[in-house]
Protein backbone atom coordinates (compact mmCIF):
# COMPACT_ATOMS: atom_id res chain seq x y z
CA UNK A 1 0.00 0.00 0.00
CA UNK A 2 1.69 3.43 -1.17
CA UNK A 3 1.69 6.05 1.72
CA UNK A 4 0.34 9.59 0.24
CA UNK A 5 0.91 13.14 1.97
CA UNK A 6 0.01 15.67 0.56
CA UNK A 7 1.68 18.86 1.39
CA UNK A 8 -0.24 22.20 1.27
CA UNK A 9 0.46 25.81 2.55
CA UNK A 10 -0.88 28.83 4.46
CA UNK A 11 -0.20 30.82 0.79
CA UNK A 12 1.67 30.28 -2.38
CA UNK A 13 5.59 31.73 -1.98
CA UNK A 14 6.10 30.06 1.53
CA UNK A 15 8.27 27.20 1.09
CA UNK A 16 6.05 23.75 -0.40
CA UNK A 17 8.12 23.07 -2.30
CA UNK A 18 11.10 23.15 -0.09
CA UNK A 19 9.53 21.15 2.64
CA UNK A 20 8.60 18.71 -0.32
CA UNK A 21 12.01 18.19 -1.79
CA UNK A 22 13.41 17.72 1.96
CA UNK A 23 10.61 15.07 3.02
CA UNK A 24 11.45 13.09 0.04
CA UNK A 25 14.87 13.34 0.44
CA UNK A 26 14.93 12.32 3.94
CA UNK A 27 12.50 9.37 2.63
CA UNK A 28 14.86 8.33 0.39
CA UNK A 29 18.00 7.98 2.86
CA UNK A 30 15.72 6.32 4.96
CA UNK A 31 15.67 3.38 2.12
CA UNK A 32 11.92 4.40 0.84
CA UNK A 33 11.04 4.66 -2.99
CA UNK A 34 9.70 7.46 -3.03
CA UNK A 35 8.58 10.24 -5.74
CA UNK A 36 7.66 13.70 -6.01
CA UNK A 37 3.83 14.82 -8.05
CA UNK A 38 2.54 18.15 -8.88
CA UNK A 39 -0.62 17.87 -10.60
CA UNK A 40 -1.54 21.36 -11.40
CA UNK A 41 0.88 23.85 -11.79
CA UNK A 42 0.84 26.96 -13.25
CA UNK A 43 4.27 29.22 -14.06
CA UNK A 44 5.56 26.93 -16.77
CA UNK A 45 7.97 27.29 -19.51
CA UNK A 46 8.07 26.22 -23.58
CA UNK A 47 10.70 23.40 -24.14
CA UNK A 48 10.80 20.84 -27.05
CA UNK A 49 9.16 18.49 -24.91
CA UNK A 50 6.49 20.67 -24.03
CA UNK A 51 5.68 23.18 -20.78
CA UNK A 52 8.15 22.24 -18.01
CA UNK A 53 7.33 23.60 -14.51
CA UNK A 54 10.48 24.17 -12.18
CA UNK A 55 8.71 22.89 -9.00
CA UNK A 56 7.89 19.64 -10.94
CA UNK A 57 11.35 19.35 -12.32
CA UNK A 58 12.43 19.47 -8.75
CA UNK A 59 10.75 17.20 -7.28
CA UNK A 60 11.48 14.50 -9.97
CA UNK A 61 15.52 15.42 -9.37
CA UNK A 62 14.98 14.71 -5.37
CA UNK A 63 12.85 11.24 -5.95
CA UNK A 64 14.88 8.23 -6.19
CA UNK A 65 12.16 6.71 -8.65
CA UNK A 66 12.04 7.35 -12.09
CA UNK A 67 8.62 8.41 -13.92
CA UNK A 68 7.54 10.50 -16.95
CA UNK A 69 7.24 13.85 -16.71
CA UNK A 70 3.93 14.13 -17.67
CA UNK A 71 2.62 11.63 -14.37
CA UNK A 72 4.47 13.90 -12.13
CA UNK A 73 2.67 16.99 -13.77
CA UNK A 74 -0.29 16.25 -15.83
CA UNK A 75 -1.27 19.92 -16.13
CA UNK A 76 1.59 22.27 -16.27
CA UNK A 77 0.10 26.07 -17.67
CA UNK A 78 2.01 29.07 -18.88
CA UNK A 79 1.23 31.57 -16.82
CA UNK A 80 1.75 32.27 -13.35
CA UNK A 81 -1.82 33.22 -12.67
CA UNK A 82 -4.49 31.17 -10.69
CA UNK A 83 -4.29 27.84 -11.91
CA UNK A 84 -8.15 28.29 -12.72
CA UNK A 85 -8.27 31.08 -14.60
CA UNK A 86 -4.86 29.91 -16.29
CA UNK A 87 -6.75 26.47 -17.33
CA UNK A 88 -9.72 28.51 -18.85
CA UNK A 89 -7.36 30.62 -20.74
CA UNK A 90 -5.89 27.37 -22.66
CA UNK A 91 -9.34 25.79 -22.99
CA UNK A 92 -8.66 22.85 -20.60
CA UNK A 93 -10.65 21.65 -17.56
CA UNK A 94 -8.80 20.16 -15.10
CA UNK A 95 -10.08 16.22 -14.38
CA UNK A 96 -9.68 14.82 -10.96
CA UNK A 97 -10.02 11.31 -13.02
CA UNK A 98 -7.26 12.07 -14.98
CA UNK A 99 -4.98 12.97 -11.52
CA UNK A 100 -6.14 10.18 -9.88
CA UNK A 101 -4.78 7.83 -13.04
CA UNK A 102 -1.69 9.61 -13.11
CA UNK A 103 -1.57 9.07 -9.15
CA UNK A 104 -1.69 5.80 -9.39
CA UNK A 105 0.93 5.16 -12.16
CA UNK A 106 3.49 6.55 -9.58
CA UNK A 107 2.05 4.62 -6.96
CA UNK A 108 2.78 1.61 -8.67
CA UNK A 109 6.10 2.22 -8.39
CA UNK A 110 6.72 4.15 -5.14
CA UNK A 111 5.98 3.51 -1.47
CA UNK A 112 5.61 7.28 -0.90
CA UNK A 113 4.01 9.54 -2.81
CA UNK A 114 4.21 13.33 -2.18
CA UNK A 115 1.98 15.39 -3.62
CA UNK A 116 2.67 19.33 -3.58
CA UNK A 117 -0.69 21.22 -3.98
CA UNK A 118 -0.70 24.75 -5.71
CA UNK A 119 -1.09 27.87 -3.76
CA UNK A 120 -3.15 27.00 -0.58
CA UNK A 121 -5.77 24.24 0.63
CA UNK A 122 -8.85 26.41 -0.77
CA UNK A 123 -7.14 27.42 -4.38
CA UNK A 124 -10.42 26.84 -6.82
CA UNK A 125 -9.12 24.11 -9.62
CA UNK A 126 -12.59 24.56 -11.77
CA UNK A 127 -15.58 25.20 -11.08
CA UNK A 128 -17.08 24.06 -7.27
CA UNK A 129 -13.73 22.01 -6.63
CA UNK A 130 -10.97 23.12 -4.86
CA UNK A 131 -7.29 21.95 -4.41
CA UNK A 132 -9.09 19.96 -0.69
CA UNK A 133 -10.71 17.76 -3.25
CA UNK A 134 -7.47 16.60 -4.76
CA UNK A 135 -5.95 16.23 -1.78
CA UNK A 136 -9.52 14.36 -0.76
CA UNK A 137 -9.57 12.28 -4.15
CA UNK A 138 -5.94 11.13 -3.34
CA UNK A 139 -6.76 9.89 0.37
CA UNK A 140 -3.69 11.62 0.83
CA UNK A 141 -2.47 12.96 4.85
CA UNK A 142 -1.87 16.53 4.95
CA UNK A 143 1.35 18.01 5.58
CA UNK A 144 0.81 22.04 6.19
CA UNK A 145 3.61 24.45 5.99
CA UNK A 146 3.18 27.37 7.76
CA UNK A 147 5.97 30.10 5.54
CA UNK A 148 6.78 32.01 9.59
CA UNK A 149 5.82 35.34 8.61
CA UNK A 150 3.15 38.73 10.11
CA UNK A 151 -0.14 37.08 9.35
CA UNK A 152 1.01 33.49 9.15
CA UNK A 153 -0.97 32.22 12.39
CA UNK A 154 -4.85 33.42 11.06
CA UNK A 155 -3.38 31.82 8.16
CA UNK A 156 -2.28 28.62 9.60
CA UNK A 157 -5.59 28.10 11.51
CA UNK A 158 -7.98 28.80 9.04
CA UNK A 159 -6.46 26.24 6.84
CA UNK A 160 -6.14 23.73 9.78
CA UNK A 161 -9.86 24.35 10.52
CA UNK A 162 -11.01 23.93 6.94
CA UNK A 163 -8.79 21.04 6.30
CA UNK A 164 -10.23 18.94 9.43
CA UNK A 165 -13.70 20.33 8.29
CA UNK A 166 -13.17 18.83 4.62
CA UNK A 167 -12.15 15.29 6.74
CA UNK A 168 -8.51 15.21 6.07
CA UNK A 169 -5.71 13.59 8.53
CA UNK A 170 -3.47 16.88 8.89
CA UNK A 171 -0.49 14.30 9.97
CA UNK A 172 1.89 17.25 11.07
CA UNK A 173 2.80 21.04 10.09
CA UNK A 174 6.21 22.62 9.56
CA UNK A 175 7.55 25.93 10.98
CA UNK A 176 9.08 27.20 7.45
CA UNK A 177 11.06 30.57 7.99
CA UNK A 178 11.02 32.14 4.67
CA UNK A 179 11.20 35.13 5.41
CA UNK A 180 14.35 36.59 6.33
CA UNK A 181 13.61 39.79 8.05
CA UNK A 182 10.91 37.98 10.12
CA UNK A 183 10.32 39.30 13.61
CA UNK A 184 9.45 37.23 17.04
CA UNK A 185 10.04 33.84 14.64
CA UNK A 186 10.22 32.34 18.01
CA UNK A 187 7.14 33.67 19.30
CA UNK A 188 5.01 32.82 16.37
CA UNK A 189 6.26 29.12 15.99
CA UNK A 190 5.33 28.84 20.10
CA UNK A 191 2.08 30.51 19.26
CA UNK A 192 1.49 27.95 16.48
CA UNK A 193 2.82 24.87 18.44
CA UNK A 194 -0.15 25.95 21.74
CA UNK A 195 -2.64 26.12 19.39
CA UNK A 196 -2.38 23.81 16.75
CA UNK A 197 -3.07 20.23 18.03
CA UNK A 198 -1.00 18.19 15.76
CA UNK A 199 2.30 18.04 16.05
CA UNK A 200 5.43 19.73 14.18
CA UNK A 201 7.39 17.90 12.14
CA UNK A 202 10.07 20.30 12.12
CA UNK A 203 11.48 23.65 11.97
CA UNK A 204 13.55 24.85 8.55
CA UNK A 205 15.61 27.47 9.27
CA UNK A 206 15.87 30.99 6.85
CA UNK A 207 19.08 29.42 4.48
CA UNK A 208 20.54 31.10 1.31
CA UNK A 209 21.93 27.97 -0.05
CA UNK A 210 19.04 25.55 0.46
CA UNK A 211 21.27 22.62 -0.65
CA UNK A 212 22.86 23.06 2.67
CA UNK A 213 19.94 21.59 4.35
CA UNK A 214 19.71 18.63 3.30
CA UNK A 215 16.83 16.91 5.15
CA UNK A 216 16.63 20.16 8.20
CA UNK A 217 15.65 17.90 11.66
CA UNK A 218 12.37 16.72 10.58
CA UNK A 219 10.78 14.34 12.88
CA UNK A 220 10.64 11.19 10.26
CA UNK A 221 9.44 9.26 12.57
CA UNK A 222 5.91 11.34 12.70
CA UNK A 223 5.26 9.94 8.86
CA UNK A 224 6.40 6.77 9.03
CA UNK A 225 5.18 5.31 12.60
N1 LIG B 1 13.69 28.36 4.58
C1 LIG B 1 13.97 29.08 3.49
N2 LIG B 1 15.12 29.77 3.41
C2 LIG B 1 15.42 30.51 2.32
N3 LIG B 1 14.63 30.62 1.24
C3 LIG B 1 13.46 29.95 1.27
C4 LIG B 1 13.07 29.15 2.38
N4 LIG B 1 11.86 28.60 2.11
C5 LIG B 1 11.52 29.04 0.90
N5 LIG B 1 12.47 29.83 0.39
C6 LIG B 1 12.46 30.47 -0.94
O1 LIG B 1 11.18 31.05 -1.14
C7 LIG B 1 10.72 30.81 -2.45
C8 LIG B 1 9.41 30.05 -2.37
O2 LIG B 1 9.65 28.72 -1.89
P1 LIG B 1 8.90 27.51 -2.55
O3 LIG B 1 9.09 27.53 -4.01
O4 LIG B 1 9.28 26.27 -1.81
O5 LIG B 1 7.39 27.92 -2.17
P2 LIG B 1 6.03 27.24 -2.64
O6 LIG B 1 5.09 27.39 -1.52
O7 LIG B 1 6.33 25.88 -3.14
O8 LIG B 1 5.61 28.20 -3.85
P3 LIG B 1 4.51 27.88 -5.01
O9 LIG B 1 3.21 28.34 -4.45
O10 LIG B 1 5.01 28.72 -6.16
O11 LIG B 1 4.56 26.41 -5.31
C9 LIG B 1 11.82 30.05 -3.18
O12 LIG B 1 12.62 30.95 -3.90
C10 LIG B 1 12.62 29.42 -2.05
O13 LIG B 1 13.94 29.20 -2.40
MG1 LIG C 1 6.04 25.10 -5.04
Amino acid sequence: MTNALFITGTDTEIGKTVVAVLIIKALAQHGYKVIGMKPVASGSRRTAEGLRNDDAEQLINASNVIASYEDVNPYAFEPAIAPHIAAREAGIDIRLEEIIRRYHALSERAEWVIVEGVGGWQVPLGEDFYVADMATALSASIVLVVGIRLGCINHALLSVESIQRKGRHLQAWVANVCDEHGERVQENIATLDALIKQPRLGTIPFCRDLDELQSADLKLDLLTD
